[in-house]
């Protein structure tokens, strides 16, 4: 079939302009508008005008290319130097009208101080949702258990928030979450012991020899109870329960194959026999500080770079620091029951 030169040239203008033009589906830009509104129309979304494609001109936006669709959204302070803009001018509540943004795959809402209120359940209509990072804000209330509906969760970050009762179990519903951190926040209660249980290795497992770790941060929280048996089975390569109330035996995560390379247990009220544990050989970093661990630091220890990687200070542990920790300084060890050797005092 033959075409007239003009129309040929017509019709590449379309497309090539099409696919400029294409990249803001509508009912997306009009979620966004309102997300815009309710949040008061901050100075850091004042790209977000009627006029302008959300896909090519607005910040904080990012879209699938071929269909338009708003696949990330992330709000936070623009700027690297925070002098004028601050996530300050951002008040109310995570806004309703995040809902219908069907086809995101990404969202952040970063170092915004004002925005308060609870995780609202049009969250749990994301379905397509792969990363939730809703951190340092004023956000309240409860990690809700409609969370666990997210089934293409991989990240779950809600650091440093207002966020308090207790973690819910539906979590482990999530197949496909490989790293949770809910740190810094006033969470109370005991640690589900199905959490990670159903976590599934990803479907493309070629990366890393198809081994499937999790990562887990809780620190500074008001958590409570032992660490569930079934913990003993789960790949963590990061575990953080810094600063909580947990008590009992932790010897359970530890172990020569273990994919763990760094735990931090500080500040709790573990109280277990040290002198058995096998440490993992990945782990590059291990602080044990402010507990009630006894027995002895195992003599076979993996490489740790130097002293800020080590630390099992504030124990009740006894014997002989091993020679590969010797040159470390003392403040790793100190206030426990009988450490010595190098760093400390020669033992008798
Ligand atoms: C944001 O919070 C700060 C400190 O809490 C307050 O001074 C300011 O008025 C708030 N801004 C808005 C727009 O609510
Ligand atoms: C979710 O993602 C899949 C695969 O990328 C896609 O086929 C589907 O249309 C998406 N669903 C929604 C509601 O965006
Ligand atoms: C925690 O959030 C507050 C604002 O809510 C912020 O000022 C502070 O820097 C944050 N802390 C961390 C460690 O991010
Ligand atoms: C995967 O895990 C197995 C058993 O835990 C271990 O023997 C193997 O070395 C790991 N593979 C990689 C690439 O880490
Ligand atoms: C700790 O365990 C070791 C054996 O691994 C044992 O010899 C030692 O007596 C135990 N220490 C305490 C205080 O129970
Ligand atoms: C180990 O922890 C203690 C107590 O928190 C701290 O005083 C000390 O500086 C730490 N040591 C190192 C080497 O970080």
């Amino acid at each position: 079939m033959m075409m007239p030169a003009a129309f040929l040239f017509l019709l590449s203008t379309i497309l090539l302009s099409g696919k400029a033009a294409a990249s803001c589906h509508p009912s997306d830009k009009e979620a966004l508008l309102a997300i815009r509104d309710a949040l008061g129309n901050p100075d850091q979304l004042s790209s977000w005008t009627t006029e302008s494609s959300c896909c090519d001109d607005w910040i904080n936006v990012e879209c699938d290319d071929s269909t338009g669709r708003v696949t990330a959204l992330c709000i936070t302070p623009v700027g690297d130097d925070d002098d004028e803009v601050d996530g300050s001018s951002t008040p109310g509540t995570i806004p309703e009208a995040i809902a219908s943004l069907s086809h995101l795959e990404e969202l952040q809402l970063i170092h915004l101080p004002n925005l308060s209120g609870p995780i609202p359940p049009a969250i749990a209509k994301l379905s397509n949702l792969s990363v939730l990072i809703i951190s340092s804000t004023a956000i309240s209330g409860p990690v809700p258990p409609f969370l666990g509906e997210l089934r293409e969760l991989t990240q779950l970050d809600l650091s440093n928030n207002s966020l308090s009762g207790s973690i819910p179990a539906s979590l482990a519903d999530n197949t496909n979450l490989c790293s949770i951190d809910i740190s810094h926040n006033s969470l109370t209660g005991s640690l589900p012991p199905s959490l990670f249980s159903k976590a599934k290795p990803p479907q493309d497992d070629d990366e890393e020899g198809g081994n499937y770790t999790v990562s887990l941060d809780l620190s500074h929280n008001r958590l409570s109870g032992s660490i569930p048996a079934e913990w003993s089975a789960v790949m963590f390569d990061t575990l953080s329960l810094s600063s909580n109330a947990f008590t009992g035996d932790a010897s359970d995560l530890f172990g020569r194959e273990k994919p763990l390379d760094s735990l931090d247990l500080s500040y709790n009220r573990f109280s277990f026999n040290l002198s058995g544990v096998e440490l993992p050989e990945e782990l590059d970093f291990l602080d044990l500080s402010h507990n009630a661990i006894y027995g002895s630091i195992p003599v076979q220890v993996p490489d740790f770079m130097d002293s800020q990687d080590f630390n099992v200070s504030y124990n009740l542990l006894c014997g002989e620091v091993p020679d590969a920790l010797a040159s470390f300084d003392a403040d790793s060890f100190q206030h426990n029951s009988c450490l010595c050797g190098a760093p400390l005092e020669p033992c008798r």
